[in-house]
């Protein structure tokens, strides 16, 4: 087998010798001829095509000028005007100087040929652009927001979904997506929210890695695969109150436990970028947290991909108050572990400076620079920068039939059935006559959702008319808008409460609009915004059963609702098949399978609120009132983690355990048996938790392990087997230790975080 070429080897013997030839003085007739070859090789253009990774990329960095390094560690954005995306003239500039390694929002596959012909023709080295963007629940046909997809507990389908937006962004030219977003999230007022995969750090974590491989597939260079982007790291999701971009100040120990394993659980996946998150943690910026990004990331993870920065965060360091200026700014980065600076330009303009004053060295440079030029190796860029770039067929790859149709697979397996009281649900397609109320019934513009990518939200589809496709011919459908979703305005009641009176049931379909979460979009209240709430109560007062449905970014605070509507089905924000997603359910065509991904508090006082809590010295005790609670309500959350309906009835058997006594090297098992005992087909997700009784750090009452999803035929059951393995029980200590400490541990299963059935297992040293 040849390993290197014959050109390959000349250049690596080349950059070898280099350094020491040019030492020699005054020249001997050697190392003139080297000096000749070395020219010679120097102009002849690079080939990636009969060159190996390292020595292409070795012999292009030894070509670099130092600007030229620093423009692959740099990062702009385009713009989007009136006639769609362009770059502003100050970016074309550095990008014809070969000052720019990548650039993003650069959407449409003629703009990104237009640019990456600039980058390879005109440049002196010829370097491939990157083209990135963020693709969070879709590019074109829109999926249902993360948070919603986490209700799914379908990894499988998470995957494809991701899949499919890799398909649709890599066809118009772009390589990398800035997702998933991996942050743990306890606090609904936190826009944000929206755009994880909820509370728990395992259901996020097994989240992460499915998207990441829906992203990336199996081979990078593919050409309708994409880099994923691990963001934000880290602790993003725990900003103080909720507010957007504040600060986060935890010990080492929850950072490790809660906020992290999505993180480390992506780079076990194989994601090829990291982002840095806008927050400081413990006083420090995660921009500029070396510990961060080399110790715990490149080190002790060993991540090998590259660092990209959230947008200006580099400039971030100066209002944080660590910087003075943009100069320390930058070297605080670059000395963190950051490779690339998005759009703040600190790179470009100070490193150079840096550099030369030796406060930097260019050894740190060249090892971003290397990790740069290795992605663009591994999508295969230097082969053919366009391999990407096919704008005549690229429309044709977007919103076909078959994304759809997993997109609407996806958002009926999203839809969570919080209440149905008397099996309201699913209404007959006979019915008589049905009134469909709300500011967002009929709506459009809202259903997609915070980032829609490149969606167009005339492709979306409203649940007036997902209803009206679905009901038979003699039903009559009556709507009217009620109010709208924010204002004051309450003209609109009569209208809708007399609809109301002439139905024999009700579809309030009210929530956010979607500009409400996603970035920096916090919210005090979480209540209905506007005067929904009270539309809800006129409705309600007609005495006809009312069906909510909620689309929102975020739990909301329904307690009312829950305490008088007949059915609530929690719809987030669903994407493109909006409309018949939700005909399906609320006719039965679909059943629901849904569960939350995050806990709801019943009212904002409670936040933050998650199952996976500790006990304290004083335990909550209703009947003492020296002990942890409120005395205006109960601790319990309005609908718990892990919580949602469907259409039939499914019975557990108690878990049993294989062994009620291991060491602390062998597995367990457990198994329980899940019948359905109701009278149509159905889906149960069957969650197991575990509890360590005591320990030497207290540990959370529960902390989710694993699950399942099944789906069986009414009458029928199906045995599930846990294995339980002693990773399972290791945690980190008081010292930040990874450790297992023997003892007694509850094995709890069931089909939400409040309803379990406990057996106790003991672990013992081996
Ligand atoms: C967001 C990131 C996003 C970036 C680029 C930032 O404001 O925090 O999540 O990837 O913009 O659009």
């Amino acid at each position: 087998m040849q390993l290197f070429s014959f050109s390959s080897l000349i250049c690596i013997l080349a950059l070898f010798f280099l350094p020491n030839l040019i030492a020699q003085q005054p020249q001997d007739p050697e190392s003139k001829a080297m000096d000749e070859l070395m020219s010679e090789i120097q102009e002849e253009p690079l080939s990636a095509e009969n060159m190996d990774q390292f020595t292409f990329i070795e012999t292009l960095l030894s070509r670099m000028t130092l600007e030229e390094k620093i423009g692959q560690l740099t990062l702009y954005t385009a713009d989007w005007g009136e006639k769609g995306p362009f770059l502003r003239d100050q970016y074309l500039g550095y990008l014809k100087q070969g000052k720019v390694g990548a650039l993003f929002n650069a959407v449409t596959p003629d703009f990104i040929y237009q640019l990456q012909k600039i980058a390879v023709e005109e440049t002196r080295l010829k370097i491939p652009l990157i083209f990135g963007f963020d693709v969070i629940h879709g590019f074109r046909t829109i999926f249902p927001i993360p948070l919603a997809e986490a209700s799914s507990w379908n990894l499988d389908l998470i995957e494809q979904g991701a899949r499919v937006a890799a398909q649709e962004a890599s066809a118009v030219g772009i390589h990398w997506t800035f997702a998933p977003m991996v942050d743990i999230a306890r606090d609904p007022r936190w826009g944000r929210i929206a755009e994880g995969s909820g509370e728990d750090t395992y259901l996020g974590s097994v989240i992460a890695q499915a998207r990441v491989r829906g992203f990336q597939g199996t081979d990078l260079s593919a050409k309708d695969t994409i880099i994923a982007c691990a963001k934000h790291y880290a602790a993003y999701g725990a900003a103080e109150a909720g507010r957007d971009y504040n600060i986060v100040d935890m010990s080492e120990q929850r950072l490790r436990e809660v906020y992290l394993p999505p993180f480390h659980a992506s780079v076990q996946a194989g994601v090829k970028t990291f982002m840095t998150s806008f927050n400081d943690i413990n006083g420090v910026p995660s921009t500029a947290s070396r510990w961060l990004l080399t110790d715990i990331l490149r080190r002790e993870w060993r991540f090998d991909g590259f660092i990209v920065t959230d947008y200006t965060s580099i400039q971030e360091l100066i209002p944080h108050g660590v910087a003075a200026n943009p100069a320390e700014a930058g070297k605080l980065a670059i000395s963190a572990g950051v490779d690339m600076d998005m759009e703040a330009g600190i790179f470009q303009n100070e490193l150079t400076k840096l550099v030369e004053k030796k406060i930097v060295s260019e050894a740190m440079i060249d090892d971003a620079v290397r990790r740069i030029l290795a992605i663009k190796w591994q999508l295969g860029l230097f082969k053919n920068p366009y391999h990407y770039c096919d704008p005549e067929h690229a429309m044709s790859k977007l919103l076909t039939p078959e994304h759809r149709s997993v997109a609407r697979k996806m958002a009926q397996e999203s839809i969570v059935l919080l209440k149905n009281t008397d099996q309201i649900l699913p209404l007959d397609k006979k019915i008589k006559t049905l009134a469909v109320i709300g500011p967002l019934a009929a709506n459009q513009s809202e259903l997609l959702g915070c980032w829609w990518g490149a969606g167009d939200t005339k492709d979306a589809i409203p649940i007036l008319t997902g209803i009206q496709a679905a009901v038979s011919p003699e039903t009559k459908i009556l709507y009217a808008q009620g109010c709208a979703i924010q204002d004051a305005n309450t003209q609109g009641f009569a209208e809708a409460v007399s609809i109301a009176n002439q139905a024999d049931a009700v579809v309030a379909v009210l929530g956010e609009a979607a500009w409400m979460s996603g970035e920096a979009a916090s919210r005090a209240s979480l209540d209905l915004p506007g005067v929904q709430e009270q539309l809800l109560q006129e409705l309600h007062k007609t005495g006809k059963p009312i069906i909510l449905v909620l689309l929102n970014g975020r739990p909301l605070t329904i307690a009312w609702a829950e305490a008088n509507v007949a059915a609530i089905l929690e719809c987030w924000f669903l994407g493109t098949e909006t409309g018949p997603a939700v005909a399906s359910v609320l006719f039965g065509d679909y059943n629901p399978s849904a569960k939350l991904p995050i806990t709801f508090p019943r009212t904002v006082g409670q936040i933050p609120i998650y199952y996976s809590y500790k006990s304290t010295g004083r335990p909550m005790d209703p009947s003492n009132k020296y002990t942890s609670k409120y005395f205006d309500i109960p601790n319990t959350p309005l609908y718990p983690f892990g919580y949602g309906l469907g259409f039939t009835t499914f019975q557990l058997s108690k878990p049993q355990l294989s062994q009620t006594k291991i060491t602390d090297q062998e597995n367990c098992t457990v198994q329980v048996t899940l019948t359905n005992t109701g009278k149509r087909a159905g889906t149960e997700t069957v969650q197991l938790y575990i509890r360590d009784e005591v320990a030497s750090i207290t540990r959370p009452m529960k902390e989710l392990r694993s699950f399942r999803k099944i789906t069986l035929d009414p009458g029928s059951s199906a045995e599930i087997t846990f294995t339980l393995t002693p990773k399972d029980f290791y945690f980190y200590n008081r010292d930040c230790q990874y450790v297992l400490e023997p003892g007694i541990f509850q094995i709890m299963v069931g089909c939400n975080s409040s309803d379990v059935m406990t057996e106790r297992l003991e672990i013992v040293k081996k």
